[in-house]
């Protein structure tokens, strides 16, 4: 049975967080909004309830769950000998989309950290996901609210469509903010590591810290990780059930992208296939074919990528609904938040084609 929910994303609804709390402290899982996407939390320190999480999502037990607090005072319940690098992003970068890993406090079950000796550890910038923190009295593990595999859950409609009868309640405070992760950072590095490019850009991030930060090949979706340093990023991600292609532009020249892409979609149509492409404002009319073979969805503004970030998991969950046999996606520069984006896009994708 799931509970589900409503309240405002800026006032939230006292009943409601107290309801919450109450499943959480007996043991239950509660989904709920943060300014990412949403998460499924659990009470940290209680194993059973973090299994369900595990078993909710399909989660295999070595990908570490991210631990949610809501004051600076519950981060030595969850983490030991902090450096002071963390500290100095902590008190620009906190509450938001910021997760840092840190050392593990040996109060945290391993069950929590996949085994390994650090935690991640986030404070979110959502009123609804810190007054449940905050009631509730306990840090909380929490992964994004998805089925694994799955793109990312930014309403709750999407969380009650992959995990409804699975969780004991749903928090519904609308659509979430960002609407892709929050930006991990691996603190204890020397120089820092970049884990997973979120919703902060990593140029903010190296100007507060004053020292750059490593910027490996997976964080770019390019390459698995290293199995010992970012434990998830490995799995299959964000993945529509129709098959996803990618053109990725290798320059700015935005008419090699669309040239691409017509003539990838006019080769499918031609064969009798129902594409849908997914471009960006300022492209869509290129692919205004005259053919009921063809649905051309927006991804938002490449002037805002905000926009395109905030757009992304919804256009990803929508195409199964449209029943294309394949969908191609326009790739956008890595740079501030196309990092992110292009991250995304990359391990949602079946084929990846430069153009
Ligand atoms: O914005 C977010 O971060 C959302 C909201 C709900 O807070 N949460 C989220 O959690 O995206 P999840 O479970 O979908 O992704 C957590 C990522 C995984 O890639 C996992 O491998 C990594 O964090 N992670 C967790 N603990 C880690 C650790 N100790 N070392 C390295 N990576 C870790
Ligand atoms: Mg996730």
């Amino acid at each position: 049975m799931t509970i589900i929910l409503r309240t405002d994303a800026f006032r939230p609804d006292l009943q409601v967080i107290k309801q919450a709390a109450q499943i959480l402290l007996g043991g239950g899982i509660v989904a709920f909004p943060t300014e990412t996407v949403y998460g499924l939390g659990a009470v940290v320190f209680n194993e059973e309830a973090v299994n369900k999480i595990f078993w909710a999502k399909r989660r295999p037990p070595d990908n570490p769950l991210i631990i949610h607090i809501s004051k600076i005072s519950m981060l030595d319940e969850v983490a030991v000998d902090i450096p002071e690098e963390a500290f100095r992003l902590i008190r620009v970068f906190w509450p938001g989309p910021l997760t840092l890993i840190l050392n593990r406090n040996p109060k945290v079950p391993k069950l929590v950290t996949g085994g390994l000796d650090t935690v991640a550890v986030r404070m979110p910038a959502h009123p609804v996901a810190l007054s449940l923190i905050d009631e509730t009295g306990f840090p909380l593990a929490a992964p994004s609210a998805n089925i694994a595999g799955r793109p990312s859950p930014t309403t709750a409609e999407h969380v009650i469509r992959d995990l409804h009868g699975r969780v004991d309640a749903v928090i519904d405070a609308g659509e979430t903010i960002y609407g892709v992760e929050s930006t991990i950072v691996n603190i204890l590095s020397k120089p820092p590591v970049l884990l997973r490019p979120g919703a902060y850009l990593v140029e903010d991030i190296e100007r507060v810290l004053g020292t750059r930060i490593i910027v490996p090949d997976y964080a770019r979706g390019l390459r698995e990780s290293d199995t010992a340093l970012a434990p998830g990023l490995k799995y299959r991600h964000y993945s529509p059930e129709t098959p996803l292609i990618l053109v990725e532009p290798l320059s700015s020249d935005l008419s090699k992208l669309v040239d691409t892409v017509k003539e990838l979609s006019l080769k499918y149509i031609k064969n009798g296939f129902k594409v849908c492409v997914i471009a960006s404002k300022e492209t869509l009319s290129n692919y205004a074919f005259n053919s009921h073979n063809v649905i051309v969805l927006s991804i938002g503004s490449r002037l805002n990528l905000f926009e395109v970030a905030k757009n992304l998991f919804k256009v990803l969950r929508s195409l199964d609904d449209l029943g294309c046999s394949v969908a191609i996606v326009e790739g956008f520069e890595e740079r501030g938040l196309g990092l992110t984006i292009m991250n995304r896009l990359r391990k949602a994708s079946t084929l990846k084609i430069q153009a």
